[in-house]
Formats: structure tokens, sequence, C-alpha cells
């Protein structure tokens, strides 16, 4: 199974300024058409910049016209859900594998959870949270993987795992009693995450944490390969100046914005690749 992954887009028309959406069509079309046709396509998160429903109705229009719509997964941040709750947005542009912020995907080489890690409406909030809902279905999904990967997706890390966690607001703040719940993981598991806008690969137990870069602050997406007895992650940092500067030219138009130069967004070399085998006990870089 092959997942592509990119997160934070921040999408946002900006009509009234010369560059409009150029950036936002041509780094979807990259991300949607470039290398291997992936299995699924997943955004973690901040798909849109003001959670708007113009904004929902175009990012989408954008990839029905990639024809990507049907493998296309989206877990919401903390932007998408500044005007209305899932069960409103949803309406607005669905993945429907995910429903009201959550879902499963089980097959024979994974377990896929999605969590909803966001609160509703919280301008002036934008931390993570979990509660019973998050911590059952994680608790029976580990259950159930009986030794299987188990590969999270949600849009904030946890505390202490990724570039900035240890702050406020940029992380799940209440995690101890999901972290207990993680503990009693049998097989290889692991959290992608978006909201922090820097790379990160860290590991602790057997538990991988994987952290994405802003698509806009840096143009890129993550590749995982997921086969019987190994996961591979790699990253891919898109290489043209055209594209960097219709970023720039984007995020002169909106404000309320996590801006990250895109040195800083790559983060290090350890940062970019892991590779997962029974034998190698853990990840290498
Ligand atoms: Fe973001
Ligand atoms: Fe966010």
């Amino acid at each position: 199974m092959r997942i592509r992954l990119m997160t934070d887009l921040h999408y946002s028309a900006l009509a009234e300024l010369p560059v409009k959406d150029d950036f936002y069509r041509a780094y979807l079309a990259r991300f949607f058409e470039e290398g291997s046709e992936a299995d699924w396509y997943l955004c973690l998160g901040d798909l849109t910049q003001y959670g708007l429903e113009e904004e929902y109705r175009s990012v989408y229009a954008i990839i029905d016209s990639l024809g990507k719509r049907s493998s296309f997964l989206h877990v919401p941040g903390n932007h998408d859900l500044l005007t209305a709750g899932p069960e409103t947005t949803e309406t607005w542009g669905a993945t429907p594998p995910i429903a009201n912020g959550f879902g499963v995907i089980d097959s024979e080489a994974a377990v896929m959870v999605f969590l909803n890690t966001c609160k509703t409406k919280s301008a002036l909030d934008w931390g993570g949270q979990l509660g019973d809902l998050q911590l059952e279905l994680l608790r029976n999904q580990l259950a159930q993987a009986g030794g299987r990967p188990v590969l999270v997706f949600a849009h904030h890390p946890l505390p202490d795992t990724t570039a900035l966690s240890e702050q406020d607001m940029m992380r799940v703040e209440n995690a101890e009693p999901l972290l207990s719940v993680m503990q009693g993981a049998a097989g290889p598991c692991f959290w992608f995450n978006g909201h922090n806008h820097i790379q990160t690969i860290t590991s602790a137990g057997n538990w991988t944490y994987v952290q994405t870069a802003s698509a806009i602050c840096l143009p890129c997406w993550r590749e995982l390969e997921i086969l019987p007895g190994s996961i591979r992650i790699t990253s891919h940092v898109v290489n043209d100046p055209k594209l960097y500067d219709l970023a720039r030219q984007s995020l002169d138009g909106f404000a309320g914005f996590h801006d990250v130069p895109p040195a800083v967004a790559l983060g290090g070399e350890l940062d970019q690749d892991a590779l997962w085998e029974p034998e190698s006990d853990g990840q290498t870089a």
C-alpha cells in the first residue's frame, strides 16, 4: 500500500490578489500527479485557512478536477473548524471514509486510524484535545490490530515528540490517558501529524512520530510504502523556485498564520526518511 500525505495547505481564495489561487492549483497538481500512483492521498488538516464554505468548495473543486477525490482523505485541522464543526464542513467537502473527523481503514497491511484532535470555532486556542471518543477508538483499534502496524493520522502532535510540541497550543494538551493506551500496542505504531509546520521524525518505544511541514511554507509531501514486514517513509520536497514564489505571494494575502521559512520547515537530515523492519527493531534514518 502506498500513501502520500501532505498537510497545512491553508487554502485561501485570495481573489483580490494577482496571484489568486495559483499556488494551490500548481502544488495540488504536483501532489496528485507526480511519481507513482498512490492508494491514498491524505491531508492532515488546515486544508483551508479560515474554514469558510467558499474555501472548502474551491479547494475540493481543484481536487475533483484532478480526478483524485475518491482516494483523498482529510482529517480536520484547527483552521478547518474555525467557522463550523465537522458535521457541517463535511457537507461542503467530504471524504467519506472519514465522518465527523474520525475514521478507520483496516487492511491486511496496516490499520489506519483518523482522529479529530481539534476544537471547533476556537480562534484564540489552537491547541489539540482528546476525549473519550478518541481514546476508545484507538484502544479498540490497537487491540484489533493484533501486531499489525497501526498508523494514526491527526492534526496535532503529542507533547514532547516533534518540533515545537513542548509549547502550549502546539500539541494535544491532555494526552496522558492516550499515552497509557498507546503503551499497550503490540506492533509498530506511527503518529502522523501537521499543525507545527516543521518536519520531524522521532521515536519512543514502538511508536514513531512523524510531523510534516506546511505545504505552503515548504512545498513538500511524504510517501509511505507499507509492505508485508516493512514500512518506508520518504520525503519529497518540490524543487521549483516559481512554486516558492507563488507561495510567498499567497502568504502576503492573509494573516493569522504560523509562517515558517522553508529552511526551518525542512528540519534536519534525520527528519526526512525512516524505515521500519521487524529485524531492525525500530526505525533507521
Ligand atoms: Fe497550520
Ligand atoms: Fe493547525
